[in-house]
């Protein structure tokens, strides 16, 4: 078939050929973007007095229908135009006739398809901001039955001081914060025109791109048109903002997946989240939670794999820059996904406060109250931290808790013992006295759950 660019050529590509260079199976995503692209640069062709007002009027009612079919998923794609630039051009020539071919003026594929990836991020990263909030408010609402509920709190995997449950939910609050900022400062890079850079060089039109970036309500113009239609920068911020993203979110689902494990039975994800198995009748397994986790493995793949694909390319547009698109629908498609999931996930988890408190009594995660205690009476907290030490030790050999060993033991060990120590001991104590700034004790949590709400009423 006649390529739109067929002019210098006197053999056509075998159609296997044309199907590997192509990108409108995946670029088609681009649609509309391209076309809102077009309908800005034929507008500012007339108003520049580069295109005849009835041309621009031509052009525009034909890409104004093409928007409308492209809306309703009626436009036909074909390999032979190669990909949605192409297609969308050729689309609108068979509609109103030679005249569309004055819609290509003054522009490039290489700026356009960086005009077209621009505003398509821009809109997708609009939209993971309010799912990353959707996700911050479903852990506030989970925290805000949980102050008091104690748990276990961990370091190695090992149990080390009990600590407020809220508090390790608002934990993950505070990393999509960062999340949420990262993504938001990016807007800023992502909303920079590249249109009117032409194929590398600008034009020789009298184009204004100030007004195209005005009408595509980009903020600002890349100063460099080598820059602007070379750059693939903000596609790998976001790619990586994403694997940052994912990181946190896999973090968080292998903690549903151990605490929903018989081990711990911390909580009972809702079954709506859960799936079972196909011969072992008992089993609910965290399948969403599993699959966020595995997920962000393709996301990572995703950042290394357009990393690569730019660390040797020279100036301006090459065609493996058509690589940099796969990655960048599949993330968009990942991360809202699984942040969609995880919201829902996180307010119907049924958690399970007495189990969770049962835990804390259950281990030596109060040894730390002790050597406070000492500490606080004087004793060098090293000096203090040995002679727990050894009260643990001899608790393992009789096969009991430090709660369980007599008065009298203890003040075997030190005289600075006294019967308050029993209260130390209780875990719900032992979380509600940290009230250092950041800290797990209720009333620190529930300072921090006001800043996190305030956080979710600032835009
Ligand atoms: N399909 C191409 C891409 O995605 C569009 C730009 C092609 N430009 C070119 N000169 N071949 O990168």
């Amino acid at each position: 078939m006649k390529k739109l660019w067929g002019g210098r050529f006197t053999k056509t590509a075998e159609e296997w050929v044309d199907e590997f260079g192509a990108s409108i199976p995946f670029d088609q995503e681009l649609v509309e973007e391209d076309i809102e692209g077009s309908l800005a640069h034929v507008t500012m062709l007339g108003e520049c007095g580069i295109l005849p007002e009835d041309d621009v009027e031509q052009i525009k009612g034909g890409l104004i229908r093409l928007l409308e079919k492209a809306k309703q998923g009626e436009l036909e794609f074909s390999i032979a135009y190669e990909d949605i630039h192409l297609n969308i051009e050729k689309m609108l020539i068979d509609d109103i006739g030679p005249v569309g071919g004055k819609l290509h003026t003054g522009r490039s594929r290489n700026d356009q398809v960086a005009t077209d990836m621009h505003l398509y991020l821009r809109k997708r990263v609009e939209e993971i901001l309010g799912l990353i909030r959707g996700l911050q408010r479903a852990l506030v609402a989970q925290a805000e039955k949980h102050v008091e509920t104690i748990m276990p709190g961990y370091t190695h995997l090992q149990r080390a001081q009990p600590i407020s449950f809220a508090h390790h939910l608002l934990a993950y609050f505070w990393m999509l914060e960062r999340d949420y900022e990262r993504f938001s400062e990016s807007q800023k890079r992502i909303n920079r025109s590249p249109l009117g850079a032409g194929a590398l060089a600008g034009t020789t039109f009298p184009i204004d791109r100030h007004r195209t970036a005005e009408l595509l309500g980009f903020a600002d113009l890349y100063e460099n048109s080598l820059d602007a239609v070379s750059d693939r920068d903000f596609i790998i911020e976001f790619l990586s903002n994403s694997s940052m993203l994912m990181m946190h979110l896999s973090r968080l689902a292998e903690e549903l997946i151990l605490w929903s494990s018989q081990e711990f039975q911390f909580i009972e994800l809702d079954d709506a989240f859960a799936t079972g198995s196909s011969i072992m009748p008992q089993k609910k397994n965290p399948d969403m939670a599993e699959l966020i986790r595995g997920k962000t493995g393709r996301v990572y793949g995703h950042l290394m794999a357009l990393l690569t694909v730019m660390k040797g390319l020279p100036l301006a547009y090459n065609k493996d820059m058509q690589e940099d698109k796969e990655g960048m629908f599949d993330t968009v498609k990942t991360v809202i996904g699984s942040l969609k999931i995880f919201t829902g996930m996180i307010e119907t988890m049924n958690v399970r406060t007495d189990v969770m408190e049962r835990a804390t009594k259950q281990d030596f995660s109060n040894a730390t109250e002790l050597a406070d205690y000492l500490a606080a009476k004087g004793m060098p907290f090293r000096e203090a931290h040995e002679v727990v030490g050894k009260l643990v030790l001899l608790c393992i050999e009789k096969g009991v808790f430090l709660a369980d060993l007599p008065l009298d033991v203890y003040k075997e060990a030190s005289p600075l013992f006294d019967a308050d120590i029993y209260d130390a001991l209780n875990p719900r104590t032992a979380v509600n006295r940290r009230n250092s700034a950041g800290g797990t004790g209720f009333a620190e949590v529930r300072a921090a759950l006001e800043k996190a709400k305030e956080k979710l009423n600032t835009p």
